[in-house]
């Protein structure tokens, strides 16, 4: 027998339905029961009488425990204060399996008991609702890059070098040698612009971050356009335009998840082009004026990025970092040595970095210089060299976090619930 998906019920007005999906609440009083039926979809209330079920369903009715798996066929009505604006008024229904002692309850529960329990925490209401607005963040990323003329080209999870530097390298057997898990795709990202002009990739990253931070997991989704022909400027416009188009589909078309999460979307309703930038300096005078103790050449760490970001209501494009504290293959800036031509953007209300770019070194002998400044080996970058052998022309790109930007649009303060299934340094389970 065919049946609906909750999301569709508005199509089914006064006609009799079948439904799949699991109890998610259920209660009775007397001779009328109220089941919420949760199908994946959506969640939608049910309503149960005594007298049109007869006795025997009814008490049945009684035995269904939070998260068993049923069927039910009934009226599709209106019902403006019901969730949604529709119920069901249930004929019949079916069990498939009672589900017994469901370990996360309506009580509060701590997050590490909900983080172990994760296979079954997806279920709940807020933690579906943020990975419905994921799925959709991955979407518009991919519909923006598709939609620009940009190529997906999948780069490799094995590698033989760093591009992130060593200290957070995930090292495995490979056969008699060492391979490392990727941190980004962006080296051979650089080839694949040079062969196709505009190119991307999306997929895991892996970073052994020895910290416990609320914004750091040692695998983490990242998405990498890399642009020939464009320099950092017209690369932080392709930054900008992504984060406004993002933006928009969520509000678009998440309005009930972003409802459930309780986020305030007028901040993000705020979120046009362009975005303010503002230079490395200007950052450490901002930081100094709010006593933090920094000086010219450190890196910035959560708080820093915290505090400079709480300061916008738009993301801040921030540029012109120390080349000391950036990656090897960041382009000088020809007006000064010191600079690269690179940017991070952070997101506003204080969620920090959520994207890292740059214009890249094309000068072969700079690159030389820079690899081995880094203590890398040149043999693992023989090919990467290559590319400025052969038809080298000016190149920029950038990565994107996934969770980091999922963080933001939802609110969260830790990034991991914005992941199916986390891994941080404690925890690899389930
Ligand atoms: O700034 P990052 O390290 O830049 C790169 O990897 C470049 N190769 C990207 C490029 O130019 N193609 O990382 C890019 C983004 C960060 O801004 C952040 O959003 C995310 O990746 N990221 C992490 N997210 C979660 N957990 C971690 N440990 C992360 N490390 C980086
Ligand atoms: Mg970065």
């Amino acid at each position: 027998m065919k049946f609906i998906n909750v999301n569709d019920i508005a199509s089914y007005i006064d006609k009799k339905v079948t439904l799949k999906g699991w109890v998610y609440n259920s209660r009775s009083s007397g001779k009328i029961g109220f089941l919420m039926l949760r199908d994946g979809f959506g969640i939608i209330q049910c309503i149960v009488e005594k007298n049109k079920l007869g006795d025997e369903p009814f008490s049945l009715f009684k035995t269904l425990t939070q998260e068993s798996s049923i069927k039910v066929k009934g009226l599709v009505v209106k019902n403006e204060r019901a969730l949604g604006g529709f119920e069901i008024l249930v004929d019949s229904f079916e069990i498939y399996q009672l589900s017994k002692d469901y370990p996360i309850t309506p009580k509060e529960h701590g997050v590490d008991y909900l983080m172990n329990n994760r296979h079954l925490w997806l279920r709940s209401k807020k933690q579906h609702a943020i990975l419905k607005i994921r799925h959709r963040i991955i979407k518009s990323v991919r519909d923006f890059f598709d939609n620009n003329n940009f190529t997906l080209v999948d780069t490799p999870i094995f590698t033989p070098n760093a591009a992130e530097g060593t200290s957070t390298l995930f090292e495995t057997d490979y056969f008699d040698e060492k391979a490392y898990l990727c941190q980004t795709g962006q080296l051979y990202g650089e080839a694949s612009a040079l062969a196709f002009g505009r190119h991307y990739n999306f997929g895991p990253c892996f970073r052994a971050e020895k910290s416990k931070t609320r914004r750091h997991l040692t695998e983490f989704w990242m998405v990498e356009p890399e642009i020939a022909f464009c320099n950092i400027d017209e690369n932080m416009k392709w930054a900008e335009n992504l984060l406004v188009h993002i933006i928009n589909e969520v509000l678009s078309n998440n309005s009930i998840e972003l409802k459930i999460i309780e986020r305030d979307i007028s901040k993000l309703q705020e979120i046009n082009g362009p975005f303010p930038r503002l230079s490395y300096t200007e950052c450490i005078e901002l930081l100094k004026k709010g006593n933090y103790d920094i000086q010219w050449g450190d890196d910035f760490g959560s708080p820093e990025e915290t505090y400079i970001s709480a300061q916008y209501k738009k993301p801040v494009i921030v540029y012109g970092f120390p080349s000391k504290i950036k990656a090897f293959y960041m382009k000088r800036d020809p007006e000064n040595e010191k600079v690269v031509l690179g940017m991070d953007i952070l997101a506003p209300e204080g969620f920090g970095e959520i994207i890292g770019g740059s214009e890249r070194e094309v000068d072969i002998k700079v690159l030389l210089d820079r690899i081995k400044e880094e203590g890398l080996n040149r043999e693992d970058y023989e090919w990467f060299l290559d590319l400025r052998k052969y038809g080298s022309v000016p190149h920029s790109g950038f990565g994107m976090g996934i969770e980091r930007v999922v963080a933001w649009i939802c609110g969260l303060s830790h990034i991991r619930e914005t992941i199916p299934f986390a891994r941080t340094m404690t925890r690899l389970n389930p």
